[in-house]
């Protein structure tokens, strides 16, 4: 296998988006950060060097780390950060994935701006048609701050805020002619393409806190790949993502170009809110396919190139988007993934479990500290938990203290395997159930090889929120969704063991549950948590252990020796 080297540096660069300049954190000054693009089989490393006066570490999102759980970035679970002035480098082999990734910063809220995409080319066809002309480069998601994103963490920290505090939604760094200082071609995402051929769109939401929907005005998309996994290809006007999923679609360019519009169609991102009990951000960035007559080969433009010898056009409609409260688009969506399932895909979805775990989702409100003021509701502090616990980070590397079996490790492994409250929310006062969190490090630890189910049921009072679940370390299979509570006497049966689809990040849907299912077999410590980041700062996380297998090969590799301690 060929061993593909990259540089990150983790530095402070100015950029400027409507109409305000200040100091953004990058890696190598980019924005997005490079794409990193590999081959299925490939040995990556990524020298990381921290040139910023606060911690940092890098997570590569969906990368399963066989054995090699020292290189997954998430700051105390896998590793100590990487402090001001030292160098970490993450080393892994990408095994049996192929597709779409990405890449961001896995401490306090820097992957605001700190992430990229992670493209892994397949060994093999793309077991897809048509077979796609060209690629269009990396779709990436974001969020812009024109104040300090650091300081819109610390008011999370006291519990506070409505739940989207960005000032515009960008694609590629760019939010489009919809939002103020920002109509020209430099702060717009444009990309060409030939009328006729047909192009693959890798796309990321590397959004904060929300989920979105993506659609391209008079263009049908086709689904392929999620989260580094085919899928049966369908048609669909938009898609939605959730922050920490990965779609990879085709798109022909098979319209007739507009030259009112300068033959552009627009791209439209708009997030999607499940009710809007804040005052809801629900600006749409905009971003452009531009039909150019020329048949040569559309060239590779990297996000930071934007031809500027067009203008951006006034008149541009925003065909295909569903509206932001279209829950039953996005059930819709949801459920028409499925595992590609072919003999050479196969779907290995583990036919029985031999531990369920129900995990309750939520937030709470507590009481506001004495001389603060909070904003959650009520006057009240917002938390977040899964069984009632709001997870604390210990102070030390979870996977170090488990390796060297360290006395205090920080965390003990007794996470409830059920929720230790009542969670019935329908038609029951909200306010007087599931409230009680604590605070706590209690973790799961599960032997090498366990088949293992999680039932997340999201209690969120109010329905307020889908919960994208992330699980590091590990691809998954959606057995299932629904609204209302989960019934282990019925909903099982009902599950989908033959093609769901398989993937790192489930949206939880607001007020229902999700199910799945996966061979927990990749010895070391892996982190769970919601990949909205205020719900991961209120709590709303936890890990497991999975421990080593019999077999020299079940184990964890030893650690490297320039990783950082604390
Ligand atoms: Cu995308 Cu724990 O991460």
């Amino acid at each position: 296998a060929a061993t593909r080297r990259f540089k990150f540096n983790v530095e402070w660069k100015s950029v400027t988006r409507l109409c305000h300049t200040k100091p953004l954190l990058t890696v190598n000054g980019q924005y997005p950060g490079p794409t990193i693009a590999v081959h299925e089989g490939d040995n990556v490393e990524i020298k990381v060097t921290n040139s910023i006066s606060t911690n940092t570490t890098l997570h590569w999102h969906g990368i399963k780390q066989l054995r090699t759980g020292w290189a997954d970035g998430p700051a105390y679970i896998t590793q100590c950060p990487i402090q001001s002035g030292h160098t970490y480098t993450y080393k892994f082999q990408v095994i049996d994935q192929r597709g779409t990734l990405w890449w961001h910063s896995h401490v306090f809220w820097q992957r605001a701006s700190v992430n990229g995409a992670l493209i892994i080319y397949p060994r093999m066809p793309y077991p897809f048609k048509p077979k796609p002309h060209a690629e269009i480069p990396p779709i990436v998601f974001g969020e812009w701050w024109n104040g300090d994103v650091d300081a819109v963490e610390e008011q999370m920290m006291l519990g506070g805020g409505g739940p989207n505090v960005s000032d515009a939604y960008t694609i590629n760094g760019l939010p489009g002619p919809l939002y103020p200082c920002s109509s020209s071609a430099k702060h717009t995402f444009v990309t060409s393409v030939s009328r006729g051929k047909t192009y693959l769109l890798r796309i990321v939401n590397a959004a904060l806190n929300n989920e979105m929907f993506f659609a391209v005005a008079n263009h049908t998309l086709t689904v392929v790949e999620v989260d580094a996994a085919y899928t049966k290809p369908f048609k669909t006007s938009a898609i939605m993502i959730a922050p920490g999923q990965t779609t990879s679609v085709l798109l022909t360019a098979d319209q007739v170009p507009d030259d009112s519009t300068g033959g552009m169609f627009a791209m439209s991102l708009t997030p999607y809110v499940t009710a809007p009990i804040f005052p809801f951000d629900n600006s749409t960035a905009v971003g452009f396919l531009r039909y150019t007559n020329t048949t040569r080969k559309t060239r590779m433009m990297s996000s930071q190139q934007q031809p500027s010898t067009f203008t951006i056009p006034t008149n541009f409609k925003l065909h295909n988007l569903p509206d932001m409260l279209d829950t039953q688009f996005a059930m819709k969506f949801s459920t028409s993934l499925r595992s590609l399932a072919t003999s050479k895909y196969p779907c290995n979805v583990p036919q029985t479990f031999d531990k369920r775990v129900f995990v309750t989702i939520g937030l709470q409100l507590q009481d506001c500290p004495p001389n603060r003021t909070c904003t959650g509701y009520d006057g009240k502090r917002f938390f977040a938990s899964m069984n009632n616990q709001s997870f604390i980070r210990p102070t030390a590397a979870i996977l170090q203290s488990y390796y060297h079996d360290l006395k205090r490790p920080g965390y003990t492994t007794d996470f409830a395997e059920k929720p230790p409250a009542e969670f019935d929310f329908s038609g029951v006062d909200p306010f007087t159930l599931n409230m009680n969190t604590e605070f706590g490090s209690k973790i799961l630890s599960v032997p090498h090889g366990t088949n293992l189910e999680f039932v997340f049921q999201n209690t969120n009072f109010l329905h307020m929120e889908n919960h994208p679940i992330h699980l590091h370390g590990h691809n998954f299979f959606v057995l299932g969704y629904g609204f209302g509570n989960f019934d282990p006497n019925k909903h099982p049966a009902q599950y989908n063991l033959v093609d769901p689809v398989e993937r790192n990040t489930v949206a939880v849907p607001s007020g229902g549950w999700a199910a799945i299912r996966f061979k927990a077999d990749n010895p070391g410590a892996w982190f769970i948590h919601c990949h909205l980041e205020e719900h991961t700062t209120w709590g709303l996380a936890t890990a497991f252990i999975v421990q080593n297998g019999p077999l020299p090969s079940q184990s964890l590799l030893p650690p490297p020796h320039d990783l950082p301690s604390c």
